[in-house]
C-alpha cells in the first residue's frame, strides 16, 4: 500500500467509498473545497486502487482531523492505523501541538481506532450531528504531537 496526495481525479473513487461508509457522507463540493483550501488530503492505494483516505485541516497551532475512512472490504486489517499514524505524523511535521476531531457517539469503530492511538478524550457536543432518529451526541478528542 502506498500513500500519496489525493487529486481531483480521485475524488469519483473517494466519493464511492464516503458515500458506502457514512451515514451522512460529505459531498463532492466538500472534497473539492479540500484539495483547494490546501488542506492535507491522502489517498492509501494499493495496485491503483484507492483503498481509503483522510483530510487534515491546518490551523495555526491545532490540525483537525476532518475525515478518515477505509472502504468496507479492507476494514480491519490494520490500514486505518496506518494511514492515521501518517497523517498525525505530518501534523507534528508542521509544528501543530496537537490534533483535535469530532466524531460520532455510535461510530464504534472510529472512536476505538482514536482511543487505540492514544487520542484523549476532551468532551462531548450534545445533540451535534443530525442522525437518523433525531439527532447525535459529537465526542471531541485530542492527540498531543
Ligand atoms: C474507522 C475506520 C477508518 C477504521 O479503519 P480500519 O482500517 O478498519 O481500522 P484498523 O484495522 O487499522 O484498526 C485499528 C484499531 O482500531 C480499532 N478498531 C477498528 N475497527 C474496529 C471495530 N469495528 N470495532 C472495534 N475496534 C475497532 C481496533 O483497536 C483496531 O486494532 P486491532 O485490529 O488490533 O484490534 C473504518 O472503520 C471506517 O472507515 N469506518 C467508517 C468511516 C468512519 O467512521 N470514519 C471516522 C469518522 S470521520
Amino acid at each position: 500500500m502506498i500513500l500519496r496526495d489525493m487529486t481531483e481525479g480521485d475524488i469519483d473513487s473517494v466519493l464511492s467509498i464516503e458515500q458506502k461508509v457514512h451515514s451522512h457522507p460529505w459531498t463532492r463540493g466538500n472534497f473539492n473545497d479540500s484539495l483547494t483550501s490546501g488542506y492535507v488530503c491522502k489517498v492509501a492505494e494499493m495496485e491503483e486502487q484507492i483503498m481509503g483516505y483522510a483530510i487534515l485541516m491546518q490551523g495555526v497551532d491545532d490540525a483537525e482531523l476532518l475525515d478518515i475512512a477505509i472502504a468496507a472490504p479492507y476494514q480491519r486489517r490494520g490500514l486505518g492505523r496506518v494511514l492515521l499514524k501518517a497523517m498525525l505524523m505530518r501534523a507534528r511535521e508542521l509544528g501543530k501541538k496537537r490534533v483535535v476531531l469530532e466524531v460520532r457517539k455510535s461510530s464504534v469503530a472510529a472512536v476505538a481506532l482514536y482511543q487505540a492511538v492514544q487520542f484523549d478524550e476532551m468532551g462531548v457536543r450534545r445533540d451535534y450531528y443530525p442522525a437518523k432518529n433525531g439527532r447525535e451526541d459529537a465526542i471531541l478528542m485530542e492527540w498531543k504531537c
